[in-house]
């Protein structure tokens, strides 16, 4: 079983919410393997937090990058390093609207996480958790209803994942506003995690892996923007709990402020 005492690796923990998913687990007493793609930046933040007295790791990781992805995988299993939980928080928003948006975004909110977690998942703890970091634009509620019903039933990994390459195209082709397809890749790659999210659950039933997704609301970092209402502090803290989770609890969920909300 999973304990307080085990490892959660998290990505994009260098700055804004995983940084401060980073600490919060760190000073619950979980190791704590800080994950960033530009190494300079990671290793200041593990510094940081290291200097709070925290127990924390840098681990180079581009989530955009299957070799990234390997090598760290391959570190890992050298090690015999387990996982208590996986908390899949890197993400971009780019500006502008066009095929090179759409795949980039794709690449790193979607394929990255998808990729990232297929690859851990052996070295994931029995009762481990698998955490996305998801936000309400991404719900179906906010998916026109001709687009809303390919998501929903989540169909399987592979006719998601051509599913998002469709957009892409779509994007290209300037065939997606015929489409139905919204202008915003990230609300895409998002409503897309989500489905992914949903079949993980269903998949990862009989390893007894938790599954869920959460929104951490409108956040006050460099993505939010200095308009926004909350601290990273607060956005972190469904993530953390989520990670935390005791083994019997929900899978398939997806939360804001600890609480399910609509898919
Ligand atoms: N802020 C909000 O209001 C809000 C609302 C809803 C959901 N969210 C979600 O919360 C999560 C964290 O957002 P945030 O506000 O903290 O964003 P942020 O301040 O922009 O930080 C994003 C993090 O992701 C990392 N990242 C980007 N591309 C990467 C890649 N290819 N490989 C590895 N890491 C990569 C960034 O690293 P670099 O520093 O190297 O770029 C950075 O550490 C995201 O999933 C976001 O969608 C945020």
């Amino acid at each position: 079983m999973a304990t307080e005492k085990g490892a959660v690796l998290v990505t994009g923990g260098n700055r804004g919410i995983g940084l401060e998913v980073c600490r919060q687990l760190g000073r619950r007493g979980m190791r704590v393997l800080l994950t960033a793609k530009e190494s300079a930046a990671g290793e200041a933040a593990t510094g940081a937090l290291r200097s709070e007295g925290l127990d924390v790791i840098f681990e180079p990781l581009d989530v955009a990058s299957q070799e990234s992805i390997d090598a760290l995988a391959a570190r890992l299993a050298q090690r015999e390093q387990r996982l208590a939980a996986l908390v899949n928080n890197a993400a971009i928003t780019l500006d502008g609207f066009g095929a090179d948006v759409a795949e980039r975004t794709s690449a790193v909110n979607f394929f990255g996480a998808w990729r990232l977690t297929e690859r851990l998942l052996p070295l994931l703890e029995e009762h481990g958790r698998l955490v996305m970091v998801s936000t309400g634009s991404g719900e179906l509620a906010n998916l026109p209803p001709e687009i809303r019903r390919r998501f929903d039933p989540p169909p399987s990994k592979e006719a998601l994942a051509a599913l998002v390459r469709e957009f892409v195209e779509d994007v290209r082709s300037g065939q997606y506003a015929r489409k139905g397809w919204p202008r915003s890749a990230y609300r895409i790659s998002k409503a897309a995690l989500n489905a992914l999210t949903r079949r993980l659950a269903e998949e990862l039933k009989g390893r007894r892996v938790l599954v869920n997704a959460v929104c951490p609301g409108w956040v006050r970092t460099r993505m939010g923007g200095s308009s926004a209402p909350r601290t990273a502090e607060q956005g972190a803290d469904t993530i953390v709990w989520a990670a935390l989770l005791p083994p019997e609890g929900p899978t398939g969920v997806f939360f804001r402020d600890r609480e399910p909300i609509d898919w």
